[in-house]
């Protein structure tokens, strides 16, 4: 009998993290799937479900070539730390070939080569690093998720307003869950398809105007779209409490997405995961749900 090959996955703590080593320990029960987490206390739950737990900080590269010996598979999710993340990911493809890795996949972003995106800039110097690391790998450029929008559907209820500078652009979003099954698919696949470049967004695209009217509709609120200059959408994101590097990237980001930097009719997540991908509709739904069940405490 083979023994079981060990799966890794950096930013075990996180959104899309947890989400992915869910579906993994449903989908490849034989393998023995590991986290990287900053913070074993923030991570309980994970070794309660049999997750094998992995410290390493991106940022100290004897931590995360610590925390890498012995992966057959590694995903790299994409760090959170805008500023400095091209460093921090090189770290890990750099371990990953000293721990004679076998696969690696990593968390990109839509079109990553042609996204017009400031985002885009690390996404593009990682997939270069992996490239030329020589591993086998598989490039999950994600879209956006829907959740960036729907996280704050408190707000926009209260205030009657959606904010962002994308115009009329259209947005092929997804939920968080199905980029993850997307990245559970691809690492539990025994001959996953190396050089592979997947293209990943939502199955229907739709206007900021449209979401708007979609919250309005499900809530029985008066709900619109506000469509603001890049700088006002900048200082009102900074005003919610975003830090003012990621208040800019993500104004920057709405503006690129009027011109459909956002946008992709590929079909390649639904195809990729065997089911149609999230609606936007469905995602509402589910954050309405949220703020009704915690009474607006999300
Ligand atoms: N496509 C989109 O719309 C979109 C939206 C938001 C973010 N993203 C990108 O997708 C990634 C995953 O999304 P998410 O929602 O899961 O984000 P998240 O919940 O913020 O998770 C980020 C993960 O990265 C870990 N991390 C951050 N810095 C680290 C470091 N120095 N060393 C080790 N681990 C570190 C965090 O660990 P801790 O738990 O210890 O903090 C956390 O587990 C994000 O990091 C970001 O790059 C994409």
């Amino acid at each position: 009998m083979t023994s079981p090959e060990t799966i890794v996955v950096t930013g075990a703590t996180g959104q899309l993290g947890r989400l992915v080593i869910a579906d993994l320990l449903r989908i490849a029960p034989r393998a023995r799937v590991s986290g990287i987490v900053r913070n074993v206390a923030a991570a309980k739950d994970l070794a309660e479900r049999g997750v094998e737990l992995r410290v390493a900080n991106y940022d100290d590269y004897a931590s995360v070539a610590a925390a890498l010996a012995g992966a057959d598979k590694v995903l790299l999710i994409s760090s959170s730390a805008v500023e400095r993340r091209t460093v921090q990911h090189r770290h890990v493809i750099e371990a990953a070939k000293a721990a004679g890795a076998r696969f690696i996949a990593y968390t990109s972003i839509l079109h990553a080569d042609s996204n017009p995106m400031a985002l885009a800039v690390d996404h593009r110097e990682t997939e270069g690093l992996i490239r030329s690391s020589g591993i086998p790998f598989v490039l999950l450029r994600n879209g956006w998720y829907t959740e960036n929008y729907t996280d704050k559907i408190a707000a926009a209820i209260e205030r009657g307003v959606v904010l962002g500078a994308a115009a009329n652009g259209r947005i092929s979003s997804a939920a968080r869950a199905d980029y993850a099954a997307a990245a559970a698919v691809t690492l539990a696949s025994r001959q996953a398809a190396a050089g592979k470049v997947y293209e990943l967004a939502g199955d229907d695209a739709y206007t900021l105007a449209e979401l708007a009217a979609e919250i309005a509709r499900q809530s029985g609120k008066s709900v619109v779209y506000r469509d603001l200059p890049e700088a006002d959408y900048r200082t009102a994101l900074h005003a919610e409490g975003l830090p003012e590097v990621l208040a800019g990237l993500y104004a920057e980001s709405d503006v690129k997405a009027a011109n459909g930097a956002l946008h992709d009719e590929s079909g390649q997540l639904s195809a990729l995961i065997g089911r149609p991908t999230t609606t936007m509709a469905q995602s509402v739904a589910a954050a309405l749900a949220l703020v009704h069940s915690t009474g607006g405490n999300t």
